[in-house]
């Protein structure tokens, strides 16, 4: 058991999905994977361990932001030696070519900055994910169907931003959405050579201002699901 976590050691699978809302860590525990069991409820930050496929997984919550992913994370890679860690959540698009529904294979994170700034100093680390997992959900996303873009995200701090020209930097800078939590799994990944992936779909527009009614975003997030575990384990 850690701080965060109430898994016993041996609960955590290598491989860890990694939603941010606890209770969607649940759904697709129940959906996706046989044999689940539920290995962690502290604070109601709910995780998952089960078989997919003869593959054992774990789908955790990570929480909304990057400081609550980094303490998740942290003690997943620290205490549970998760080594396959891939976040499955939403982002708003940032291009005219990005529609609502669509997923993002994200390469590479920009960020103001991200709970490890500290130890970087003056210099602007470059959080990427891993080449094998993103091949792997590309082909996965491909054989789906499901219309996919691949390149660099912004990971903000803040969801209702007071600077809307940090945007719009991001859009000129060809950044295809924006979230709040993969800039640090990367960086975590990075620093402890693990792997690391953010799949995301689209849930909302910065530039047209639409966004997914809430019956659809169970199956764009379902989509996810399945394009994480065929990447994980592919
Ligand atoms: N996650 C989903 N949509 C978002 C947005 N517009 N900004 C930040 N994070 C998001």
């Amino acid at each position: 058991m850690t701080v965060h976590i109430g898994a016993k050691p041996g609960d955590i699978a290598e491989t860890v999905l990694l939603p941010g809302d606890p209770y969607r860590a649940k759904w697709a525990a129940e959906t996706f994977l046989e044999d689940v069991k539920l290995v962690n409820e502290v604070r109601g930050m709910l995780g998952f361990t089960g078989m997919w496929k003869g593959n054992r997984v774990t789908i955790h919550g990570s929480g909304m932001g990057m400081p609550s992913l980094s303490i998740y994370v942290n003690e997943l890679i620290k205490d549970y030696d998760a080594k396959t860690l891939i976040r499955i959540g939403s982002c708003g698009g940032m291009q005219d070519k990005v529609a609502v529904r669509d997923v993002i294979l994200a390469t590479a994170t920009t960020t103001l900055t991200t709970p490890s700034r500290g130890i970087f100093k003056e210099l602007q680390f470059a959080p990427t994910c891993d080449w094998t997992l993103l091949h792997n959900a590309f082909h996965a996303a491909e054989a789906k169907g499901v219309p996919t873009h691949v390149g660099g995200i912004y990971s903000a701090d803040v969801f209702y931003d007071e600077r809307p020209d940090l945007n719009e930097q991001m859009t000129r800078h060809g950044i295809l959405g924006v979230e709040m939590e993969a800039a640090e799994l990367y960086t975590l990944a990075a620093r402890y050579n693990r792997r690391a992936l953010a799949v995301l779909t689209v849930s909302d527009h910065l530039l047209t201002g639409e966004a997914l009614p809430s019956e659809d975003r169970e199956r764009s997030f379902g989509d996810m699901v399945e394009i994480a575990l065929e990447a994980a384990f592919a």
